[in-house]
């Protein structure tokens, strides 16, 4: 039996005496009784004064370490563990087998002993834990003075910062903005911009369709275009209206240098009832000069969109070669190809066709709309000669628009 076996190395007799009663080991009065209990408790303060490798060591060469290999519950669990530990050999064999003269005397020393047993262990078991947590403490002391760990900030792509900019510009002009869903229907994106089905535009603006379950009430498209929310704004809103639409839109365009399969618009629209062509190419004209810097040019050509009328393309002078069309260095300017002027964007003043679909008043409302390529525009202004770098990701690219 385990007990035995360790009673026996803790103390230096064979004979383990809380197995024998009372009257086994000659014990038949209160003193006697006394010195056996002093005996027990004298063994325990040794064991429990003991530091945890020397416990540890106890323990390990009797075999009574716990399977927890915790010294000091093992321990514990040596003196008041239910089924073997001492306090219940005493209770057993000398509490309750002694005889009915002893019974007051032997009562009176178990519960001191148990007492002072358990007191002790308790104290122990707090040493433990205040050491553990002071350890714990230090090791998850801060060190203020330790070199801080440099997380890599990122920074918005250049796209975003083009937005960011053309927003500001229009914030600053009484513009709010507005964004639309990516997916639409061909009603908004073609039909109530007055591009009924088999209009030739169409085949310029082919794209991606859903593929929806069999009986689906309408069919589903990714926008071509920001221009389906000048409908969607126009539905929901009274004019005066003056919105910006930033948002990617989609085309099955295939991908070259200027051409991406997904790229970016911020559409323009202004409506009131007395917006003339002059405010329209006002507006144009303070946007580019503050986008590019003063010094640039603007021009309009006639153009065709079926929901502007007149449409114009917008085109600004090179601002490369300050629309001489001739390189800094001599030669063509290989940005404008020579040709001074680089075109922009397309615009022009809402076809009166498009608000009846709004239920406008045409007779008493006028506007003007345009829709910016931001890929292009971004890639004019900061010089790169392919689009498909914004959609690569490579950080060395990235990095140069912090
Ligand atoms: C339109 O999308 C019209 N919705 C613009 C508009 C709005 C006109 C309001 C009048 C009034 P367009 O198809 O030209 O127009 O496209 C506008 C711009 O998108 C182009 O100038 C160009 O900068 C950009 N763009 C067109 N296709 C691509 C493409 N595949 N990749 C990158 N940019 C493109």
């Amino acid at each position: 039996m385990p007990f035995g076996v360790i009673y026996s190395a803790i103390m230096p007799t064979v004979d383990n005496p809380t197995e024998k009663t009372l009257a086994e080991l000659g014990v038949n009065d209160a003193q006697g009784v006394a010195e056996k209990f002093a005996e027990v408790r004298a063994r325990f303060d040794r064991q429990v004064a003991l530091d945890a490798d020397g416990i540890r060591n106890l323990m390990l060469q009797e075999a009574w370490l716990g399977s927890d290999s915790d010294p000091a519950s093992s321990l514990r669990n040596f003196w008041v563990g239910r089924k073997a530990g001492v306090l219940t050999l005493v209770t057993e064999n000398w509490l309750k087998k002694s005889p009915p003269s002893l019974k007051g005397v032997v009562g009176k020393q178990f519960n001191e002993l148990k007492t002072h047993i358990e007191s002790k262990l308790e104290e122990q078991r707090k040493r433990i834990e205040e050491k553990t947590e002071a350890s714990a403490a230090t090791r998850d002391r801060i060190d203020l003075s330790l070199p801080g760990v440099l997380r890599p900030v990122g920074s918005h792509h250049l796209i975003r910062q083009v937005f960011q900019e053309i927003e500001d510009i229009f914030f600053s002009i009484g513009f709010s903005v507005v964004e639309g869903p990516e997916i639409e229907t061909p009603y908004y994106n073609f039909e109530a911009l007055n591009i009924p089905e088999f209009h030739p535009v169409r085949d310029d603006m082919d794209t991606f369709y859903l593929e929806l379950s069999k009986g689906a009430a309408t069919p589903l498209l990714l926008r071509t275009h920001t221009s389906p929310m000048q409908i969607r704004t126009m539905e929901k809103q009274k004019p005066p209206v003056r919105v910006i639409v930033p948002g990617k839109v989609y085309r099955r365009d295939n991908p070259d240098a200027t051409h991406s399969f997904a790229f970016h618009q911020i559409e323009g629209l202004a409506v009131d009832t007395d917006i003339t062509f002059c405010d329209f190419t006002g507006t144009i004209e303070y946007f580019v000069k503050q986008f590019f810097g003063p010094s640039v040019k603007t021009r309009f050509r006639p153009s065709y969109f079926p929901f502007t009328e007149p449409s114009v393309e917008f085109d600004v002078s090179c601002p490369f070669c300050a629309g001489t069309g001739t390189a800094a260095g001599g030669g063509t300017c290989s940005k404008c190809k020579g040709a001074a002027w680089i075109e922009l964007f397309g615009a022009g003043m809402v076809d009166p066709a498009v608000y009846g679909f709004v239920n406008y008043d045409a007779k008493k409302v006028s506007g003007f709309a345009f829709g910016i390529g931001i890929d292009r525009l971004a890639m004019l202004k900061y010089g790169i000669d392919d689009i498909q770098v914004f959609f690569q990701n490579d950080v060395r690219f990235l990095r140069q628009f912090p």
